[in-house]
């Protein structure tokens, strides 16, 4: 089966609601033509889910919309928290979690992950699910048990329906935002390793369905020999989405 590529912009904390809504204009002259064969997603902060949402409906864009995190309940006295229904209402389709500043400053666990995993689909939005060794583990040549048992506990639970629709991104720390990047072969055994995991937890058909994206300082120059390999699916894509320029570029380069 041949899965359709998916480019994801994590804009982290980065772009008012007004810059947020210039940005997917902008991205939208230069992405529109690459929408039937790649899948294009935006993650704005939270205050820009709204005005972004609101460019995407009016101008009738193919592009999909992804929080940054989520709580997991409903509804309640959460002071500061977000909820999945609150997301859907802004017509989110996404909702990064797990990543890995989130792990480091916000004290995210498996467990938590695990949690609005759930939350995620049983709304009926979709998860990227981000998971990544850091630079001691993969001096110690750790890298895929550690991403394995990441990948396990985060999928705890889930039914193989959801399974089918899950993205994971496999983001090394060391990668993140330093221009470092793994060879895309050694990116590629991770990944394939991710897909293999899943397959073992849920079946098959999860295993080929499922989108494993590569983040971690792409940029327009690398992106092409990340897309080249078999076991990765995309990118998510931190610094260089924040440009339209730059982000259109790595989009056209998983065509
Ligand atoms: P980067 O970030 O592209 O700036 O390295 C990727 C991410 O954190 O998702």
């Amino acid at each position: 089966m041949e899965r359709r590529p998916l480019v994801a912009g994590n804009w982290k904390m980065y772009k008012t609601a007004g810059e947020g809504a210039i940005l997917v204009q902008n991205l939208e002259e230069r992405v529109s033509a690459y929408w039937a064969e790649v899948e294009v997603a935006v993650c704005p902060p939270f205050t820009a889910l709204k005005s972004v949402s609101t460019v995407i409906e009016l101008d009738r864009l193919e592009m999909s919309l992804g929080a940054q995190n989520v709580y997991w309940e409903d509804e309640g006295a959460f002071t500061g928290e977000v909820s999945p229904r609150m997301l859907v209402d802004l017509r989110c389709d996404y909702v990064i979690v797990g990543h890995s500043e989130r792990r480091e400053y916000f004290g995210e666990t498996d467990e938590t992950v695990n949690k609005k995993v759930k939350a995620i689909f049983a709304a009926g939005m979709v998860p990227i699910v981000c998971v990544g060794e850091s630079l001691a583990t993969r001096e110690a040549e750790e890298t895929e048990t550690f991403v394995r048992e990441q990948v396990r506990g985060a999928l705890q639970g889930i039914d193989s329906d959801h399974a089918q629709r899950l993205v994971i991104a496999y983001e090394p720390l060391w990668a993140i935002g330093t221009g470092r990047t793994p060879t895309p072969e050694g990116a590629n055994d991770v990944c394939r390793s991710i897909r293999a995991t899943v397959g073992a937890m849920f079946g098959p058909p999860s295993a080929i369905a499922l989108r494993v994206l590569y983040g971690g300082s792409v940029k327009p120059e690398n992106a092409r020999t990340f897309f080249a390999e078999p076991d990765i699916d995309g990118a998510l894509v931190g610094g260089a989405a924040l440009d339209a320029e730059s982000f259109a570029e790595i989009v056209a380069a998983a065509l």
